[in-house]
């Protein structure tokens, strides 16, 4: 479907307030009609430029019956009262037009705004639903400052492509028709005189809103890099530092945003300029709506007399902000189309994981987790793992052990299917993982990788991590994963807030908080990735402690970079660029003298 009838099905939900917004502006329109037609009528009564109407006249739906009626109660009034009593009459009616004009185009407004606001509000969640589900592969090929440019000024400009189009559907136009009525009434000729530039308004209009929609699309694109190098800057401060990066990041930064104003400058000058060329055209034309009315009136044809040429001229000039803010909302839309474009982007993006209608739940995992000639790759033609197979039984621990690239990684990647097999299967008690529902299949893993992601929260937020837990639960946890001693030792205990990413915690004291986060919801199976790494031996062995008691009676795949932590393990599987180099328990591969026992020798030396 296009972009822009897409975009403004999102208000259909909020059909109602839309209607009693477009009602609002079409009294708005009257109202306004009224305020600027009366004033030629009334002031030639009043002065007596007009033939007085004694007889009360019949009232018929057309502007002769209506001035005539006018004319009547003015008349009335001066005959009745005074002069000062008909003027004080037409002031009042004056100002109750011009009071009630203004009220409706501001509950037109009232209407209005929730509309496009639960609009773009409907639209962001989904966003975000999609954000949160979409395949890990999508994020390898989008920048993080990318998708929060999505999420935030571009929905924000969703918000005015909405509301824009609601009023260029509904207030403007019946500004245009209800005076555009109105000149028809007083004189069909010079009327159609006055449209003479109405193609070279168009050609112009198409013009600008081409260049408009080309520039909007550069600009948001320059501000996504803006704030994913912004976004990048402040994740890699530590290093950018470090390394004296600093000025060199700045001055980049610095570019960007010289860039991003050159853009967004043009786009708005060219906006501007629309407006201000339909004006000029709307001038012209009324130059030669008062040239041909004067010249029809000297020659006293068309049915013209001063008082309509007056009045005509009057609502012909009113007719020209309408028109003016109609073609520059129209190309604001084309601006502000390129950011929902962005969006539908998005959403529209395919998700490669997908689960079945009829998926199967997964409550229980009864027997074994099986990994059956296995071959994957990252990317068509690249393959990452080729004809791998293990079987993890329950209650048992399998290791796997290899160089860093080999596919260790991959394989956790794999049985948590945040990415699909191209060859062979992964088996959970027999049934092919695809057959399962997502959540259930990932409901019963715990991994605990050697990335630990913390978020801005409290130290038990971070903990239950969405679900409930007690206190005493939590602290269990900690305790079991060495967390409990150094967490009590915090300003505010549980209830402290860690900075962001938990950068106010070492790499151990964040490592047994993630094994604290794992054993809280005690999964059946447990997928450890290289979860001491990156610790010093003396936080290493405070972690070793708590992963041993973690792992007492559970199921597990341990994948490990030092081989001290994987010598109890049931199986050990040596992994060598992909393909299992050997296999065996640790005192089999041990006496055969490969590559386990190579790095073994290794490992010992250093
Ligand atoms: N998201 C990814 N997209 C493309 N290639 C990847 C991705 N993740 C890992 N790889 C590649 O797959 C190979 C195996 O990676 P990985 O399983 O992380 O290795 P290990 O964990 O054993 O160090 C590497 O060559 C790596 O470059
Ligand atoms: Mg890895």
């Amino acid at each position: 479907m296009k972009a822009y009838p897409r975009i403004l099905k999102y208000s259909l939900p909020y059909t109602g307030q839309m209607l009693l917004s477009v009602g609002c502006h079409l009294l708005y329109a009257f109202f306004s009609l009224f305020t600027f037609g009366l004033i030629v009528p009334f002031a030639s009564i009043l002065f007596g430029l007009t033939e007085a109407v004694t007889v009360r006249p019949e009232l018929h739906l057309s502007a002769d019956s209506l001035m005539d009626m006018l004319s009547y109660g003015i008349t009335w009034l001066q005959q009745h009262y005074s002069l000062g009593i008909a003027i004080l009459f037409v002031s009042l009616v004056f100002l109750t037009c011009a009071l009630l004009s203004n009220f409706f185009r501001f509950m037109g407004l009232y209407f209005l705004n929730p509309v496009s606001l639960n609009a773009t509000r409907d639209l962001r969640n989904e966003l975000y639903n999609k954000l949160l589900t979409l395949p890990l592969s999508f994020y390898t090929t989008h920048r993080t400052g990318d998708l929060i440019t999505r999420l935030n000024a571009d929905m924000q400009e969703v918000n005015n492509a909405i509301k824009n189009s609601l009023l260029v559907f509904s207030r403007e136009p019946f500004q245009i028709i209800v005076f555009f009525v109105a000149l028809l009434m007083i004189s069909p000729m010079l009327t159609l005189v006055s449209c003479i530039a109405f193609p070279l308004t168009a050609m112009l209009t198409a013009k600008i809103s081409e260049s408009v929609r080309r520039n909007s699309k550069k600009g948001q694109e320059q501000l996504s890099l803006i704030n994913a190098t912004y976004e990048e800057g402040i994740s890699g401060l530590r290093v950018i530092r470090g390394y004296g990066a600093t000025g060199f990041f700045i001055r980049r930064f610095h570019q960007m945003g010289l860039q991003f104003n050159r853009i967004t400058n043009k786009v708005l000058l060219r906006i501007e300029l629309s407006g201000i060329l339909s004006e000029i055209i709307s001038i012209a034309s009324l130059c030669i709506v008062i040239f041909t009315g004067g010249y029809l009136l000297l020659r006293g044809s068309g049915h013209l007399t001063p008082n309509t040429l007056i009045l005509f001229v009057i609502l012909f000039a009113k007719l020209i902000a309408p028109v003016q803010t109609l073609i520059k909302n129209i190309n604001y839309i084309e601006k502000f189309m390129v950011s929902v474009r962005r969006i539908f982007e998005v959403i529209d993006s395919e998700e490669v994981i997908v689960e079945k209608p009829d998926a199967l739940p997964l409550k229980d995992f009864c027997h074994e987790i099986e990994c059956r000639d296995i071959t994957f790759g990252y990317e068509a033609g690249n393959r990452v793992l080729e004809h791998f197979s293990m079987t993890l039984t329950k209650g048992k621990v399998i290791a796997v052990v290899g160089a860093s690239g080999s596919g260790k990684t991959t394989i956790t990647n794999l049985l948590l299917r945040f990415y699909d097999v191209q060859e062979g299967t992964v088996l959970i008690d027999g049934h092919d993982i695809r057959d399962y529902v997502i959540s259930d299949v990932r409901g019963l893993m715990g991994l605990v990788s050697q990335e630990v992601v913390l978020f801005h929260d409290t130290v038990y937020n971070n903990l239950c991590f969405g679900r409930e837990f007690t206190l005493e639960q939590v602290r269990e946890a900690a305790r079991m994963a060495n967390a409990d001693e150094f967490v009590q030792a915090l300003p505010q205990g549980y209830d402290t807030v860690i900075g962001d990413r938990g950068m106010t915690l070492s790499g151990g004291q964040r490592q047994r908080l993630s094994i604290a986060r794992a054993l809280l919801r005690d999964p059946q199976i447990l997928l450890l990735d290289e979860a001491t790494a990156s610790l010093d031996s003396q936080s290493e062995h405070l972690v070793q402690q708590a992963l041993d008691r973690m792992l007492a009676g559970r199921t597990a795949l341990i994948i490990a970079h030092r081989l001290s932590t994987v010598q109890k393990a049931d199986e050990i599987i040596v992994l060598d660029k992909g393909r299992i180099a050997e296999r065996g328990t640790h005192s089999e591969l041990y006496a055969r003298e490969g590559l386990y026992h190579h790095w073994v020798k290794l490992q010992e030396m250093s």
